[in-house]
């Protein structure tokens, strides 16, 4: 007898309720005035070997604050923008004339060639999306990641935004992302171990079912886009290297609704999930201050896109 054909059903609070997110057309390379600062790997796209030191001198944090401020602005200003129809493309060109226009480079351009300012990544796509001529549609998820190089510094920082009704569970997985960071940052106490992050944000993942994606980690950032320091966001039993006082990086917990495997576009960038399930991310640059992780991605009045997302969804 002929094996019954199995349906390949997809549990129903995983199931996407739109089609797979396919590549669009990338609009020409954007240029940046020739007064903007630019860091080391702007002409070339290598950054080489990290050579920087994990801890930031006093001025180099004071810089750090300012450029985390201008970096928070740009993307709350970016969220705005978020409603169906607008193209990924549309939120790079405004992410690139903004970070310009505060006087900073947008790191992303370049970036171990990276051919846009900003990572858009939608639905499935769990981060480095590249921006192009795809139009947000009612139901989707986005997370837009915002790194601003200015001042000699960089500021990352990514939150994931609603695109008009979307269902439950992307809904859920939005609000259970947030918390994870949130929870990730209270787990920073200065001398404390790395590996205690990961720990918190893979608890509250499993509580929630929902998955944690390995591939890609927080890391140390500063001078440097990316430093030595790694930080994922599941637990690590042997990584137990210390959090001194004056270390700045970040936290940026990529959560699935299905299983955390990921694939790469033949773009080289854009990961997905494998099962094609929805993944949603927020990340802040921090530094281990005397009470714990504070974030220097907020605006000089406290706000960021995390907390005002958090406050939709909570
Ligand atoms: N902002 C991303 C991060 O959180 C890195 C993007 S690298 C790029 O680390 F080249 F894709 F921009
Ligand atoms: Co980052
Ligand atoms: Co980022």
């Amino acid at each position: 007898m002929a094996k019954r054909k199995k349906k390949n059903r997809i549990a129903a609070d995983v199931s996407p309720s739109l089609p797979p997110v396919q590549p669009g057309l990338l609009s020409p390379t954007r240029r940046v005035p020739a007064d903007i600062a630019r860091p080391p790997y702007a002409i070339t796209g290598d950054p080489g070997p990290s050579i920087s030191s994990l801890t930031r001198t006093p001025d180099e944090l004071a810089a750090m604050q300012r450029t985390g401020a201008a970096a928070a602005e740009i993307l709350l200003r970016a969220g705005e923008m978020v409603r169906p129809g607008v193209t990924t493309d549309k939120i790079d060109e405004f992410v690139h004339q903004a970070c310009i226009a505060a006087g900073g480079y947008p790191s992303p351009l370049n970036y171990r060639s990276y051919p846009k300012s900003v990572c858009t990544s939608v639905n499935e796509v769990i981060c480095h999306g590249i921006p192009d001529s795809r139009p947000l549609a009612d139901g989707d998820i986005i997370n837009i990641d915002v790194t601003l190089y200015m001042h000699g510094v960089h500021g990352d920082t990514s939150t994931t935004f609603l695109v008009g009704d979307v269902d439950e569970p992307s809904f859920r997985l939005v609000k259970e992302t947030a918390r994870s960071l949130d929870l990730g940052i209270s787990a920073v106490h200065p001398g404390g171990a790395v590996n205690e992050i990961g720990k918190a944000i893979e608890t509250h993942a499993r509580q929630h079912r929902l998955g944690v994606v390995r591939e890609f980690i927080g890391h140390g950032v500063g001078t440097e886009f990316h430093s030595n320091l790694q930080i994922p966001h599941y637990y690590e039993r042997r990584l137990t290297t210390r959090l001194e006082l004056g270390t700045t990086f970040t936290i940026e917990p990529m959560l699935t609704l299905g299983a955390p495997e990921a694939a790469l576009w033949d773009d080289d960038w854009t990961a997905v999930t494998i099962d094609g399930t929805r993944t949603a991310q927020f990340e802040h640059t921090l530094v281990v201050g005397d009470s714990g992780a504070e974030r220097l991605t907020v605006t000089p009045a406290g706000e960021c896109a995390h907390d005002l997302i958090a406050s939709m969804v909570g």
